[in-house]
C-alpha cells in the first residue's frame, strides 16, 4: 500500500470511530444501556445475554471466577461494534465495587462520554467524580436521563441539578411525554418530531417500535391523556423561552451536556439517543505529545504513522497462561499484528507479537486497528502504565494522571522471612497502578501504606500477593476516606488532628482526610494552599 492510499485509509477509518466511555453512579442503569447498544447495532438478538448480572459483594476469592463469570467487567477494555455506519468503541469503567483508577484511567482513552442518570435521583455521588476526570480532559458529554418509566423528578429540576452540581450548561435535545407510567415517548427539541414508543411483547429484550409524527399532528390526534399533553405543551413553552441553546461547539469543548429522556429498560428512548450519539460523538481528535527536544506537538490522528499509548495492565488475566496484557489506546496510523515499535521510555525497538481485542471472555486476534481503537498485547514485562509507543519515535505522549484516593491501610507480610518477595509483589502490582504506595510523612521509614481508590483493589492486592509471591500479608484499614495531593508547604498547613500527612513514591505530599469536612476545614483555614485530585 502507498503512503498516499495507507493515509487515506486512516483517514476514512479515523472518520468513523466512536470511542467513548459511560459514566454513572451505580445502578443507574450503564449495564442496561450497554445491553441496548448492543441490541440496537445488531451484536445481539435479544438483551439480557451480553452478561451475567451482578451477584452479592465480592471477596478476593471470587476474584478470578468473577472475571471469567462477568467477562470484560473487572478488567477496564473495550467492545467494538458497527453501529449505522460508524465503529463504536465501548470503554468499560468498572463501577461498584471494582471501582478503581482503572475507571478514573480508562476516561483518559476515551474522547467522549455518556453521563447516565436515575431519573428519581439525579446526580449521584460517584457520576461527580468520574465528570471530574472528563472535566479535565475537556472530553464532551451527553447526559441519558434513564428510568423514565418509573416515577421521576420534574425534569427541569433534573437539569437544573446537572448545571449547579456539575457546572455545565444542560440542553435538552428531546423532551419526554409524560413521566413514570404515562411515559409515551420523546420530543426532539429541534425538529419537532415526535416518537412514540411501543413495548414489545418480549419486554425490554427486544427492540421497542417506534411511530413517528410531526408534533402538531400528534397534538391532534389525541394519543395521550389531555394533562400529559397540556403539560408538555406548557414544558415546550418554557423551555423555548428559558432553555439552553444547545452549539455543537460548546460541545465540543466540553461546556455544554445534550440531555436525552428515555428507559433503558423499556427501550424507549434508547434508538434516538444512539443516533444523536454517533452523530454528536466526536471521532478521535488530536493528542498533546511532548518531543524529545522539550517542545509540545500534536499527534494528528490521520497522520500514516502508528502511535499509541498505554492506559491499563492488567496481569494474569487469563490463570492457564499467567500472562499479563497492556492495554492500547491507538493515537495515529494505523496498527498491525506482528509490526516493530519504538518503545519510549525503554529507548529500544519492541515487537507488538500477540494483539487481542476482548469481547466478555473471548479473546479475538487483532490483525489491524486505526485511531480510537483499543487493543491489548501480550505484556512482556515492558509495559508501565502511560507508556508511549510509535511507529518513528521521538515523542511521547502527556502523562497518565494518578488521581487521589479513598482508601488506605497499612500493610506487611504476615512472615518477616517473606519480606524479600513482599517487596518484590508490591513492586510490581504498584507499576500496574491498581493501588499507590504512601509512606507517613513524619515517620517515613515506617510501615509502607497503599491507597486505592475502591476498596476491593486491597482484596485483590492480598490476593494476588498470596497467588503469585505466596506472601500472606496483613492489611489494617485507616480511617481516611478522601486524599489530595497538597501544593504549598506542609509545615505551614493548618489541619485537624485526625487528617494525615503522607509522601507518594515521587515525594509529594499528599493530605489524608477522614472526611469530607476536614478538606472543607483545610480549604478554608489555608488560602495559600491547594489541593489537587489529579498529579501528574
Ligand atoms: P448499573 O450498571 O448502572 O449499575 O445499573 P444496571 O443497568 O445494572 O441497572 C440497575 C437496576 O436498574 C437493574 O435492576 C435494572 O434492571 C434497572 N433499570 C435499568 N434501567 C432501567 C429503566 O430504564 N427503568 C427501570 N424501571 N429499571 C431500570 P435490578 O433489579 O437491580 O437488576 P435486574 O434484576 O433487573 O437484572
Amino acid at each position: 500500500m502507498t503512503d498516499a492510499s495507507l493515509q487515506s485509509l486512516v483517514s476514512s477509518q479515523t472518520a468513523l470511530r466512536r470511542t467513548f466511555a459511560i459514566i454513572s453512579h451505580p445502578d443507574a442503569g450503564k449495564t442496561t444501556l450497554t445491553e441496548k447498544l448492543l441490541l440496537y447495532s445488531g451484536m445481539v438478538r435479544t438483551a439480557g445475554m451480553v452478561r451475567g448480572r451482578k451477584g452479592g459483594k465480592a471477596t478476593s476469592s471470587d476474584w478470578m471466577a468473577m472475571e471469567q463469570e462477568r467477562g470484560i467487567s473487572i478488567t477496564a477494555s473495550a467492545m467494538q461494534f458497527p453501529y449505522k455506519g460508524t465503529t463504536v468503541n465501548l470503554l468499560d469503567t468498572p463501577g461498584h465495587q471494582d471501582f478503581s483508577e482503572d475507571t478514573y484511567r480508562t476516561l483518559t482513552a476515551a474522547d467522549s462520554a455518556v453521563m447516565v442518570i436515575d431519573a428519581a435521583k439525579g446526580v449521584e455521588t460517584q457520576t461527580r467524580k468520574l465528570f471530574a476526570v472528563c472535566r479535565m480532559r475537556a472530553i464532551p458529554i451527553l447526559t441519558f436521563i434513564n428510568k423514565m418509566d418509573l416515577p421521576t423528578r420534574d425534569p427541569f429540576d433534573l437539569m437544573h441539578e446537572v448545571e449547579e452540581v456539575l457546572g455545565i450548561k444542560a440542553a435538552p435535545l428531546n423532551w419526554p411525554i409524560g413521566t413514570g407510567r404515562e411515559f409515551a415517548g420523546v420530543v426532539d427539541c429541534r425538529t419537532f418530531e415526535v416518537s412514540l414508543f411501543k413495548r414489545s411483547a418480549q419486554g425490554g429484550s427486544s427492540r421497542a417500535e417506534i411511530t413517528q409524527m410531526p408534533l402538531e399532528e400528534f397534538k391532534k390526534q389525541n394519543l395521550v391523556d389531555a394533562d400529559v399533553l397540556a403539560k408538555l405543551a406548557y414544558e415546550l413553552e418554557l423551555l423555548s423561552v428559558a432553555g439552553n441553546q444547545f452549539d455543537d461547539k460548546s460541545f465540543l469543548r466540553g461546556e455544554v451536556t445534550p440531555v436525552f429522556f428515555g428507559s433503558a429498560l423499556t427501550n424507549f428512548g434508547v434508538e434516538p439517543f444512539f443516533d444523536n450519539f454517533v452523530a454528536l460523538a466526536p471521532s478521535p481528535r488530536e493528542t498533546l505529545a511532548i518531543q524529545d527536544d522539550g517542545n509540545e506537538v500534536l499527534i494528528d490522528p490521520t497522520n500514516e504513522h502508528f502511535s499509541a499509548f498505554i492506559f491499563k495492565i492488567q496481569a494474569n488475566m487469563n490463570p492457564k497462561h499467567r500472562d499479563s496484557m497492556a492495554f492500547m489506546r491507538v493515537c495515529s496510523g494505523r496498527f498491525e499484528r506482528e509490526m516493530t515499535v519504538k518503545h519510549h521510555r525503554l529507548n529500544k525497538e519492541i515487537r507488538l507479537a500477540r494483539s487481542y481485542s476482548l469481547v466478555a471472555q473471548d479473546r479475538n486476534t487483532v490483525e489491524s486497528a486505526f485511531p480510537g481503537d483499543i487493543v491489548g498485547v501480550i505484556n512482556p514485562g515492558a509495559f508501565a502504565i502511560g507508556d508511549t509507543i510509535s511507529e518513528q519515535g521521538g515523542f511521547n505522549f502527556k502523562g497518565m494522571p494518578q488521581f487521589s484516593t479513598e482508601c488506605v491501610a497499612q500493610i506487611r507480610p504476615k512472615e518477616v522471612m517473606k519480606h524479600k518477595a513482599f517487596e518484590k509483589g508490591l513492586k510490581q502490582l504498584l507499576d500496574e497502578g491498581a493501588v499507590q504506595l504512601l509512606r507517613s510523612y513524619d515517620h517515613p521509614e515506617g510501615a509502607p501504606m497503599v491507597a486505592a481508590v475502591g476498596r476491593l483493589q486491597f482484596e485483590v492486592l492480598q490476593y494476588r500477593l498470596k497467588s503469585e509471591y505466596n506472601v500472606e500479608t496483613q492489611i489494617d484499614v485507616l480511617p481516611y476516606q478522601e486524599s489530595a495531593w497538597l501544593i504549598g508547604d506542609p509545615r505551614e498547613l493548618r489541619k485537624p488532628q485526625s487528617a494525615g500527612l503522607a509522601l507518594d513514591v515521587q515525594g509529594r505530599v499528599v493530605v489524608l482526610f477522614t472526611g469530607a469536612w476536614e478538606r472543607k476545614f483545610v480549604l478554608e483555614r489555608n488560602p495559600q494552599h491547594q489541593l489537587k485530585d489529579f498529579a501528574h
